[in-house]
């Protein structure tokens, strides 16, 4: 994917683009400011860091059995706004697990809308059929943000979790 301007509800210019090996520095700079809240609705449970193996995994997808797109902005000073990813559960596979998570500061500005768009029009590209996830039954944003796409059910997964069930039809 080419680098593309995007524009947030503010009207803050950012970029949307692939996550790349080089953008360690954005993804622990960024991490070391999320709040627990975030941290929990992510991960499902306290995050404390980012191990030195899920830090690599995170930034070297490849566009294939794993994709994942960021929002950043370059001015006053590189910072990493917010990504999401998919991953395939098997290589080649058809089915691939959805993970996204934005800054909080820049939450609701359309960042979520902006990442699940690409990553889904880059599912269709390379045949991902499945889109799978689990979530807080309390995730509100999540919510709306997947109601938007209209190709996800939810499914009660118990103790207040929700499975997350997205079909792509090509
Ligand atoms: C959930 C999350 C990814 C949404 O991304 P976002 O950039 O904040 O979402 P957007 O601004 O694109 O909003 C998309 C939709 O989500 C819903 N939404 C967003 N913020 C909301 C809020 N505070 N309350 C209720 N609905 C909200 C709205 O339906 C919105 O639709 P609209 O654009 O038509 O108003 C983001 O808030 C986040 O990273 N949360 C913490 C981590 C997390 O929960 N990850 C998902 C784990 S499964």
């Amino acid at each position: 994917m080419d680098i593309t301007e995007v524009t947030l509800k503010n009207g803050q210019k950012a970029t949307l683009q692939m996550v790349r090996p080089e953008d360690k520095n954005l993804f622990l700079e960024g991490f070391s400011h999320l709040s627990e809240e975030t941290k929990r609705q992510r991960f499902l449970g306290p995050k404390k860091e980012l191990s030195p193996k899920e830090l690599d995994f995170y930034s070297s997808p490849d566009d294939y059995n794993h994709i994942a797109y960021s929002v950043c902005i370059r001015e006053p000073k590189a910072q990493g706004l917010g990504v999401a990813r998919l991953v395939r559960l098997t290589k080649d596979g058809p089915t691939a697990e959805l993970g996204i998570l934005i800054v909080d500061k820049y939450q609701g500005q359309g960042i979520g809308s902006i990442l699940m768009e690409a990553i889904i029009k880059r599912a269709k590209e390379v045949g991902i059929k499945n889109i799978t996830g689990l979530m807080n039954n309390t995730n509100t944003p999540m919510i709306g943000l997947l109601k938007k796409f209209k190709i996800f059910e939810f499914q009660s997964a118990g103790e207040g979790l929700i499975e997350i069930k997205g079909t792509i039809s090509i």
